[in-house]
This record gives structure tokens, C-alpha cells and sequence, in this order.
């Protein structure tokens, strides 16, 4: 019988880069939510492993050893046909791959499956905060997990359908040693009080990603001049930025704008968690 899987997009609310260890990889102190739209796979026991991609973001997606699907699948000791639905852009920060392998570390645990200790952070940095998928604290290189109660936050993700590599954008940063979020989080009452708190945190790729791809730069400006936004923030490494607002009916409504006004641009209103 297939199992099912549900990967994510996930945002990262605040991204602070706080230092670099010795093998180049950059400390994080991030606060991450997930949202309600993300890829879909179907897995179903085999003896061999196959890999079928459909869905609006498909195409280049890689059916081998390349993607971390597969990668998941390998150390995961599975096998079988796995079908991905790709409906998030890849490249984009919101983690998609990431959020992929985690489904099928995922799926393969629900089935009693033994998934070695190591092996979702050897996937990728975003891999064990996407085993979660719900907020919480990343902190180390990715491997630090502190789940968080957040209040629902109403949403808008947008892409300018443009990928920026990772590895180019903490290359292009000015300071690698810069303040990590409080020790402490407040607890927050409410999507404004959290907007509100965050506004005044960070992501330090946002600067670098900008000057990789300056298309980011008319993105945050499209999402901050929205009627009701509390924060426009770009996730991750980019290009995908958030728009924060109190109600999911602003979002949606504004969601309709944007897409209106961008039609080149990928636009939707979503609810982080
Ligand atoms: O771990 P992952 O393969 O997702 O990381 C992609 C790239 O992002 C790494 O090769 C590295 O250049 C950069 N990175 C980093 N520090 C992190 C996470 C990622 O420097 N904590």
C-alpha cells in the first residue's frame, strides 16, 4: 500500500548568521515556520527505487541520485516507486528538496522504518528543522532543533520565478559574525505582536541575495507597500520573500493583487505555523 507524504514550503522568519566554523558551513540562529502549501509524494514498496516528478515545478527537477528524494530514500534503506508532486519552486529558499527528503524520512519512519540518527542533517542543514515542519528555533549549522509555539500567521510567499544558489549568497556576505535573536523568545498574543518582534530581528542573507539577483529588491518593495502588511522578509537564501499580515483575508486579497500586477511572478497566500 503507497504512503502518503507532505513536504511543506518552509520560511524562515528570521535567518541570523552568528558565525563559521572551520569547514566553511556558517552558524544560524533562525526562527522557522511552516506553511500549509508544499510538494506531495506517494511512495509505494518495490523492489527497486524509481523516482517520477510531475506538478508546476517540475521541469530540471532531477529522477536520480541527484535529487534528495532519492538520496532520503538510499539512507533511509527503502525502496519502491516515489511519486513527487513538485509544487513549490526549488531554488528558492523556502526548502523545498530539503522539505522533500524530510517527507520521505518521514514516510519510511511511519512504517516502522529506521532512520539513522545523522542522516537527515547529512542531507542538507534544513533537513532536520523540515523533519519537524512546525516552528521552531534552528540553531548550529541546522542541526540545533528548538520546537516554538507561534500564533498562526497569515501569509503571502512570492517568487520572481528566479533561483539563487545558496553557496554564492553567504559567499557575497559582508559580516559572518553578527548578533544571534535573544536567548530568550517572548511569548506572543497574537500575528501582530509576533510581526511586530520580528520586524525588528533579521535575515542576513537578505542583503547579499540582493545583490545576486536585484529582482529581490522589487519584490520586498511590492510586498511592503501592500495595504495592511506588518513585515515583508525574504526566507532563506531567496528569492522566495513573505508578506506577514494579521488576517488571512488581507493576505488573500492581496495575494489576488499582486498576482495581478506580476503576472510573471509566483504568488501564494498562505498560513505559517
Ligand atoms: O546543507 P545544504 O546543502 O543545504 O547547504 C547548501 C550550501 O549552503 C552549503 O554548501 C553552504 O555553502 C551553505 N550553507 C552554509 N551554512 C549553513 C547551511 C548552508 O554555509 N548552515
Amino acid at each position: 500500500m503507497a504512503v502518503e507524504g507532505f513536504a511543506p514550503a518552509k520560511v524562515n522568519l528570521t535567518l541570523h548568521v552568528t558565525g563559521q566554523r572551520q569547514d566553511g558551513y556558517h552558524l544560524l540562529d533562525s526562527l522557522v515556520a511552516f506553511a500549509d502549501i508544499g510538494d506531495h509524494l506517494s511512495l509505494t514498496p518495490g523492489p527497486e527505487l524509481t523516482l517520477e516528478v510531475s506538478g508546476a515545478f517540475c521541469e530540471g527537477v532531477p529522477t536520480d541520485a541527484r535529487n534528495l528524494v532519492w538520496k532520503a530514500a538510499v539512507g533511509a534503506g527503502w525502496s519502491g516507486g516515489i511519486h513527487l508532486q513538485k509544487s513549490l519552486p526549488h531554488g528558492a529558499g523556502i526548502g523545498g528538496g530539503s522539505s522533500d527528503a524530510a517527507a520521505v524520512l518521514r514516510a519510511v519512519a511511519a512504517r516502522g522504518g529506521h532512520i539513522p540518527g545523522d542522516l537527515a542533517l547529512s542531507l542538507g542543514a534544513d533537513v532536520p528543522v523540515c523533519m519537524v515542519a512546525k516552528a521552531a528555533r534552528m540553531q548550529g549549522i541546522g542541526e540545533q532543533i528548538t520546537p516554538v509555539t507561534l500564533p498562526e500567521l497569515p501569509a503571502i510567499l512570492v517568487n520572481p520565478r528566479l533561483s539563487v544558489p545558496t553557496p554564492q549568497v553567504f559567499r557575497a556576505l559582508s559580516s559572518r559574525t553578527n548578533p544571534a535573536m535573544p536567548t530568550h523568545l517572548p511569548n506572543f498574543a497574537s500575528a501582530g505582536a509576533l510581526a511586530l518582534w520580528l520586524a525588528q530581528q533579521r535575515n542576513d542573507l537578505e542583503a547579499p541575495a540582493l545583490a545576486c539577483q536585484p529582482v529581490i529588491g522589487q519584490v520586498l518593495s511590492a510586498l511592503s507597500s501592500l495595504p495592511g502588511v506588518r513585515l515583508a522578509r525574504m526566507s532563506g537564501s531567496g528569492a522566495t520573500c513573505f508578506a506577514l499580515f494579521e488576517r488571512a483575508d488581507l493576505a488573500a486579497e492581496n495575494a489576488r493583487a499582486i498576482a495581478a500586477t506580476h503576472p510573471g511572478w509566483w504568488v501564494q497566500p498562505t498560513v505559517l505555523r
